[in-house]
């Protein structure tokens, strides 16, 4: 496995590394997703130890975390979302000069950007953002395997249509990643839900060295028209305030993945992307009182599409874990 100069290094958003080292990460999670299957996975991380901080809660990117270090035979801490100093008696800063001083690498979760950055420049090890209010890069890295592996298309042949709220962290990673990737992009919200001007601007320079289509519309059939892979997130992310669900579902009502949005795709093997969870159905304490009070059974995905064949919501889960581990090892790795 080549050496991606990632050494030592953070990955707190995308732009840290070159179009090249994005998709040498790639590469790294193909081959180590192929050596587990084999059942002869090598450790490379034996005896590293890890910080995980979830500031916000977690299943999959938590479960990826411990699980690609388990397997590598690194060890890891978690550290609940009130169960630590940070924060409230003690500063990023200064945890970030202690954990350095005990941890190999550290995974951060929480929400600003500006903490996540913070802790790598204080603690002069490998952080990891696990998502913040702005990017989640796991993810994305993790989405752009799922594409390559659910497909023969080339990535710059490959088009995606992310639809809903694209004022969050998942579409703007998907934006900036879709366009490392050389991808036609489609970011397809309403117009007061769109990615930040920063974010699309970044996307749109890079868009102009790899080639890729960008287009930011609020028309739905304009927007996934010849779609191979449509992609929604939830319409309200954590730490947004509760208060604001009902204008988001007045908002956003239209932009629901359901079988007629499917069906503008024109494709009939267009693909069902989710980051989860989602909001298939009311088998969620949020879901029922969604439905309690507006009689909403689902919202961003209708549950017909996230059972049908064209979902694979589950493929890609798994490969966070795969693509998490890429990330450890190509910044961890001694060799
Ligand atoms: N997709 C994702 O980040 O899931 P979790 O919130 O469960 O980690
Ligand atoms: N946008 C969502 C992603 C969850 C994985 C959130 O931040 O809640």
């Amino acid at each position: 496995m080549t050496d991606l100069q990632l050494g030592g290094k953070s990955f707190t958003k995308e732009l840290d590394v070159t179009v090249e080292q994005w998709h040498g990460l790639l590469d790294l999670a193909a081959a180590l997703k192929a050596e587990r299957r084999s059942g002869h996975e090598r450790s490379r991380l034996r005896d590293k130890n890890l910080a995980l901080i979830f500031a916000k809660s977690s299943t999959r990117t938590r479960c990826a975390f411990e699980v690609a270090a388990h397997e590598q035979g690194a060890h890891v801490t978690y550290l609940d979302p009130s169960g630590s100093q940070m924060g409230h008696k003690e500063s990023v800063k200064d945890t970030g000069r202690v954990l350095g001083r005990m941890f190999d690498g550290i995974e951060y979760r929480g929400f600003s950007q500006a903490s996540v950055e913070e802790l790598a420049t204080s603690s002069g090890v490998p952080v990891w953002n696990g998502l913040t209010d702005e990017w989640h890069p796991t993810q994305s890295l993790c989405d752009m395997l799922t594409m390559l592996e659910h497909t023969d298309k080339p990535a710059d042949q490959i088009c995606f249509a992310y639809v809903g709220d694209a004022h969050n962290n998942t579409a703007n990673s998907l934006l900036v990643a879709g366009a490392m990737m050389g991808m036609d992009v489609r970011m397809v919200s309403p117009t007061e839900l769109r990615n930040p001007d920063h974010v699309a601007d970044i996307a749109t320079g890079i868009a102009s060295t790899t080639g890729a289509r960008i287009l930011q519309t609020s028309d739905t059939a304009q927007g996934v028209a010849g779609a191979d892979y449509v992609y929604t997130d939830v319409w309200l992310s954590m730490g947004e305030p509760e208060a604001a669900w009902d204008e988001r579902i007045a908002l956003l009502s239209d932009y629901q993945v359901n079988a007629e949005l499917l069906a503008m795709t024109g494709n009939p093997d267009v693909k069902f992307m989710h980051c989860l969870p989602a909001f298939h159905d009311r088998k969620t304490e949020v879901g029922d009182h969604i439905f309690q009070r507006t009689g909403r059974t689902c919202l961003e995905v209708t549950d017909e599409v996230f059972e049908s064949e064209h979902s694979i919501v589950f493929d890609q889960a798994e490969n966070r874990m795969h693509t998490i581990k890429a990330v450890l090892v190509a910044t961890l790795e001694t060799r």
